[in-house]
């Protein structure tokens, strides 16, 4: 229960609103307990008033002496309702609204929180995951924050009112009318945590049908191509009907509900009537106080009702708040110890950088020391798995090195601005990714504010633009889902003047050619030698070019750098750069 404090900083955030909303409560209760006494005295003046009239008077006097005096009564209980309806307005109003003002702050939070986290945290946490505790979690909360705290109060504000007001009249028949109460809160309690265990238990069984809708549909592909649909099919049926036997199951529960409730208040009412037509017939009470029991055990009936389903939203809510404390709490593993925004000069050294994948303990880097001097081009090549990728991700720091030391500029990264570093470098992955907007908008990923005559040129320059001007809507068509799909290769040459465009200081292009035919691959690399012009460049492969020269290739070997020189040099030798290079054919 203690995960729900968390949420004090935002209730303290809306102090103010709150504390309207507990005073609208309080009217709103108190309008509403007006009612019971109002009729009370109304059935009491009846009976009083009719004592010395005979019913079937059929002059009218029988209206006459009292009829004024009904309305005025009928008025009072139409005043008060519409006061305490009118307050229950103004509670709603202020309360659940607030509960919607934090669910959006507290969405907000969260979601900040997760774009600071490094990669490894997003390796280690699964996207559904991650999506369930930014808006199932962040919903549930939002239950306990709005309905559950609203209710609460009010149900504590009916008590404590009704309570008082019974008593007053009697004793006796206060007790005998709360007495079947408290079971049927316990009860409720019962049956609504059965409710939500098995509502969970659907919930979960949802997510799984859509994972398994989502895998199918986009990888249906594969699917097809292997023939798999009646296999997914039957998998398909066997988890929807489990959905279904739990949903039935649920239903069962649901249907005791209300019975349930019905069968325990209208005991509560038969005991008020049985005690208080005693206590009536003893004199101690008036028939009058009966009618008011019985309207105040169905005022309490719902609120009785609600401590149940109250209790039972505050455990979901605690279960949920503690998931996302769980990730609020966590601080992420890079952190910027500064803020400076400045030019880098590209000079980069690896000292002694041995890397373990932290998630999977695989050494992917041992002992690598090389320099690389302001505005050269370097070659990285070596097999599969070698650890290229590796380098470019230490040096976008999406992970900081488990051993000796990565410096830019002379200084360790870790000491560097990551943010002002990450602009200043230029990295094609090796598996592109493209958002779902146009392909302006793809391409001037880094600096919204371009125009777009410079899109333009660097479509040119990464060789996509006449690819782009075939399109429907040219540089405006939508890529993704519901525009074209592009090819492997244009996604590449759109990812390489996605980064080129930001004017980079260091580039990073990690095998950035593979799925490009020879005679693009000549066309870009003619610009790519310009555009990379004094420029420190980093370029991963597993192809060389004479169109582009290296002043040093390293060549990498199981994360061991295992030779390291020009193209002159290592051609020399017999190794891995000398058969790529001899087998390679155009
Ligand atoms: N995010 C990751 N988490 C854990 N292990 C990883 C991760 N990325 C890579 N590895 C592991 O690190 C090793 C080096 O991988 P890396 O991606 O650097 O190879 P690569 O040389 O780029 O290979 P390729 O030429 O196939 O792209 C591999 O054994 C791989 O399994
Ligand atoms: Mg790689």
């Amino acid at each position: 229960m203690n995960s729900l404090s968390y949420l004090n900083k935002y209730l303290l955030r809306y102090k103010l609103r709150f504390g309207l909303g507990v005073v609208m409560v309080a009217l709103s209760v108190y309008f509403s307990i007006l009612i019971p006494p109002t009729i009370r005295d109304a059935l009491n003046f009846i009976v009083d008033k009719t004592k010395n009239v005979s019913p079937t008077d059929s002059t009218g006097t029988f209206y006459e002496a009292f009829g004024s005096d009904i309305i005025r009564f009928g008025a009072m209980v139409v005043g008060f309702s519409i006061l305490s309806g009118f307050f229950m307005y103004c509670m709603r109003k202020t309360i659940i609204v607030m509960s919607r003002l934090i669910e959006y702050d507290l969405r907000k939070d969260i979601y900040q929180h997760y774009q600071r986290l490094d990669l490894a945290f997003y390796k280690k946490n699964k996207t559904g995951d991650l999506m369930a505790r930014i808006s199932e979690d962040v919903s549930k909360v939002r239950m306990y924050l709005g309905p559950a705290l609203l209710y609460g109060i009010r149900v504590t504000f009916l008590f404590s009112f009704i309570i008082v007001s019974m008593f007053r009249v009697n004793t006796t028949l206060s007790i005998y009318t709360l007495l079947p109460l408290p079971f049927l809160s316990i009860s409720i309690y019962y049956v609504s945590s059965i409710i939500n265990r098995r509502s969970a238990s659907i919930q979960k069984q949802v997510s799984r049908i859509n994972s398994i809708a989502q895998e199918v549909y986009s990888g249906i592909r594969i699917v097809k191509s292997y023939v798999k649909e009646s296999e997914f099919q039957s998998y398909f049926d066997d988890e929807s009907s489990l959905y279904k036997t739990k949903a039935l199951r649920l239903a069962r529960v649901q249907a005791l509900f209300f019975p349930l409730m019905i069968l325990l208040v209208s005991l509560s009412t038969l005991l008020t009537i049985y005690i208080g037509g005693k206590l009536v017939m003893d004199g101690e009470i008036t028939a009058g106080n009966i009618a008011e029991f019985v309207i105040y055990i169905n005022m309490l009936t719902w609120p009785i009702t609600s401590i149940g389903w109250i209790a039972s939203i505050i455990q979901t809510a605690a279960a949920s708040q503690t998931r996302i404390n769980e990730i609020m709490h966590l601080e992420p593993a890079i952190q910027s110890p500064v803020s400076n925004e400045m030019m880098l000069q590209g000079s980069v050294e690896f000292r002694d950088v041995t890397f373990v994948y932290p998630d999977t303990g695989i050494t992917a880097l041992k002992n690598i020391s090389f320099k690389i001097n302001k505005g050269e081009r370097i070659a990285i090549v070596g097999k599969t798995a070698s650890g290229k990728s590796t380098i470019a991700d230490l040096l976008l720091r999406f992970y900081d090195v488990t051993e000796g030391e990565i410096l830019i500029d002379g200084i360790n990264i870790q000491d560097h601005d990551t943010d002002n570093l990450r602009h200043k470098i230029g990295y094609v992955p090796q598996n592109v990714f493209l958002f779902s907007k146009s392909i302006s908008d793809n391409i001037r990923f880094g600096n919204a504010e371009l125009k777009q005559s410079i899109v333009e040129d660097y479509a040119d320059v990464a060789a996509i633009k006449d690819d782009i001007m075939t399109f429907p809507e040219q540089f405006e068509t939508l890529v993704g889902e519901r525009g074209v799909t592009l090819s492997g290769g244009q996604k590449q040459r759109l990812s390489i003047a996605r980064a080129l465009i930001k004017k980079p200081d260091i580039v990073i292009l990690d095998d950035c050619l593979s799925a490009v035919d020879a005679n693009t691959e000549h066309k870009i690399l003619s610009h790519l030698d310009a555009s990379l012009k004094g420029k420190t460049a980093i370029i991963i492969t597993h192809r060389i070019s004479n169109l582009l020269t290296f002043d040093k290739i390293l060549v990498l070997e199981k994360g061991l750098l295992v030779n390291a020189g020009t193209h002159t040099e290592l051609m020399k030798k017999e190794g891995y750069y000398k058969q790529i290079v001899e087998h390679q054919h155009y």
